[in-house]
């Protein structure tokens, strides 16, 4: 139907007749001669409508926004001081000789080139939302980073394998979405949390390198960076080290990151050990973007006379740590209260802090509210060891660990953002040496880290019996930006050790054959050593798309309470179709009717 793309066209097509077809991005009347704007995948270009073709031109007339057209028209230079450096055909323009409406629109409920749409409106009409050319731009590059992704692969003899998507729960941490089955009534199917046991099947099966781009599904609390359903890109190898799988994934995504976007990675990618991470970072996924460090300071605190301090500082699960900020004398009282409350998401039940307006000048340049708790001893040591200097401020964080970390390592990026103090583009790094398990002390019982297939450290065995504490696993998560982009591991591959960890891990031994029968009796039949990683597509792809949410690289995304506003759904089905799956219907509960 066409001969060019709208934004292919370009001065060297001069004086060339030329048929395009595309939606009108504007129209503007200018006295005799109509303009459109008309926009196609790669751009627009400026249609102009010449009165003396009288039928033409009261066609256009009537056109508006987002009508569809196909015109056959005369490239020209656009008329000197009229060139629009903008626009990529910016320098010529297209004279209509044959207009043709393939389609009309109704004033469309999103306007194009509104700078803030609500989100609610762009996921009710997303295919209109996705004209948008910034739209158009992340979906293309989605495609553009999946392409080079799976030519690494090929090119590295990786294998692309489907796995089922009907199938049985794998423990990834979050709830399964689950599907009736018709024919097993009262049975279920879970939707894959990931496609972690069949890609390790896949190793007992001597495929030896897979890789799949692969929709995963978690029913949990939903954020910027998380979905309901979500697309990893998922590796597993056999007889691979490792050493050998971290350096292979580290020259993948720098391949990408050169290929995508010109962008040099560093070679190798830092590694940090987890503890480190949590030490200095409060976080296992450290930006390493932002210039501040949180420093402990519980032993200068364990006999002071501040029982907000001394408790921690006194308990084997608290810390104490302070956080510098540079210049931060300069926040105001309103600002401080501001980052209080945002601390408080965390858990924190407050946030000291000193400004230091002298650093020489001892307990008189200081200025806090807590300074009167704190002994001569206490304020030189903070003031050493966080290598505070005169205009700086210092918070503090005290609590139990878990809380600390997450309340300072969050205020901690914040800070970086708000005080604008973010360095160098891209800071990737891998964060490594993780604990096989963390304590849940509301379960009272051991949790996997990672997940209950994570192997422990050969040299580590011996703890899983005495001391599970203190195991660590072979793990590593690839970390950019403060994003999680992608976890990985070596996986256990003698049935004795997974059998144990399983019992670590609260699953007695039925629980085990039934959940996880075949893999058990799977590792009895020659199970090579094997391990891999999965990649959260969409946050990688956010990052590279420097967009804030991974709802913004998703064609169509979910609302942060997991519905589609586009299609409705979930929707409600019909007591015909509950029924065939052995589902009881019952009435809708009143309101005010307790659920049983
Ligand atoms: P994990 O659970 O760490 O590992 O997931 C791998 C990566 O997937 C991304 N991710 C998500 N992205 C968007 N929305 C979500 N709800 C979501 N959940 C996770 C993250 C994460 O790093 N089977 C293991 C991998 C392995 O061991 O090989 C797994 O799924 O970027
Ligand atoms: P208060 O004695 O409660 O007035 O607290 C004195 C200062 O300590 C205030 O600046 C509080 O914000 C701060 N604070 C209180 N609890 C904590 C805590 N757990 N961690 C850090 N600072 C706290």
């Amino acid at each position: 139907m066409r001969t060019h793309y709208c934004g292919e066209i370009e001065r060297s097509l001069e004086g060339q007749e030329i048929e395009v077809c595309g939606w009108v991005h504007r129209r503007r009347d200018h006295g005799g001669v109509i303009f459109v704007d008309l926009r196609d995948r790669e751009g627009v270009v400026q249609v102009v409508f010449d009165p003396d073709r009288p039928e033409m031109f009261e066609t256009a007339e009537h056109i508006r926004s987002e009508w569809v057209l196909r015109v056959k028209g005369r490239v020209r230079a656009r008329p000197e001081g009229t060139e629009n450096p903008q626009m990529h055909t910016g320098e010529i323009e297209l004279l209509a000789l044959e207009l043709e409406v393939l389609n009309r629109a109704e004033t469309p409920p999103i306007h194009l080139d509104d700078k803030d749409l609500s989100e609610e409106l762009r996921l009710r009409y997303r295919y209109i939302d996705l004209r948008r050319p910034v739209m158009q731009q992340r979906i293309r590059l989605r495609a553009q980073v999946t392409r080079v992704l799976r030519r690494y692969l090929d090119d590295n003899g990786f294998l692309d394998i489907e796995t089922p998507m009907l199938t049985k729960a794998t423990p990834e941490g979050a709830r399964d979405y689950l599907v009736p089955s018709r024919t097993h009534a009262g049975r279920f199917f879970a939707l894959p949390q990931s496609p972690q046991l069949f890609k390790q099947l896949l190793m007992m099966s001597g495929m030896d390198r897979y890789y799949q781009i692969v929709r995963c599904f978690r029913d949990e609390d939903l954020r910027a960076d998380r979905q309901p359903e979500f697309t990893q890109l998922d590796i597993e190898t056999s007889f691979m080290s490792d050493e050998e799988l971290i350096t292979r994934m580290e020259e993948m995504i720098r391949r990408l990151f050169r290929e995508v976007l010109e962008v040099e990675l560093p070679n190798p990618f830092p590694r940090m050990s987890w503890d480190e991470a949590m030490r200095r970072f409060g976080s296992d996924r450290p930006d390493l973007r932002v210039p501040l460090e949180l420093v402990d300071v519980g032993d200068l605190m364990s006999g002071v006379d501040f029982k907000v301090f001394a408790g921690p500082a006194n308990d084997p699960k608290g810390r104490v740590a302070a956080l510098r900020v540079p210049g931060g004398n300069r926040l105001t009282r309103k600002e401080i209260d501001e980052y209080t409350k945002f601390v408080g998401i965390y858990g924190a039940r407050g946030l000291a802090y000193i400004k230091v307006n002298d650093a020489s000048a001892g307990r008189e340049g200081l200025q806090s509210p807590i300074l009167k708790f704190l002994p001569d001893e206490a304020v030189t040591g903070i003031l050493e060891r966080s290598g505070a200097e005169s205009g700086d401020l210092i918070f503090f964080g005290a609590d139990k660990a878990s809380i600390v970390n997450e309340a300072l390592g969050a205020l901690r990026v914040r800070l970086g953002q708000d005080l604008d103090l973010m360095e160098g583009e891209w800071r990737p790094l891998w964060v490594v040496d993780f604990p096989m398990f963390e304590w849940d002390d509301d379960k009272q019982r051991w949790n996997a880290l990672h997940h209950p297939f994570t192997a422990p450290k050969p040299e580590h065995v011996p703890l899983l019996a005495s001391d599970p504490g203190a195991c660590q696993s072979i793990a590593y998560d690839m970390v950019l930006n403060g994003t999680e982009l992608g976890g990985g591991s070596t996986r256990i591959h003698q049935e004795a050790v997974q059998e144990q960890v399983f019992e670590l891990l609260g699953i007695g031994e039925q629980e085990a054959r039934d959940k996880f029968g075949f893999l058990l009796d799977a590792l009895k039949y020659g199970c090579p050593p094997h391990g891999g990683i999965a990649f959260g597509l969409d946050r990688l792809v956010m990052l590279m798309a420097g967009a804030h949410s991974i709802r913004d690289v998703m064609a169509f995304p979910k609302t942060q309470t997991a519905a589609c506003l586009l299609t409705d759904a979930p929707s409600e089905v019909s007591p015909e179709q509950l029924r065939e799956l052995h589902i009881r219907v019952r009435a809708p509960r009143k309101e005010g009717e307790a659920a049983e």
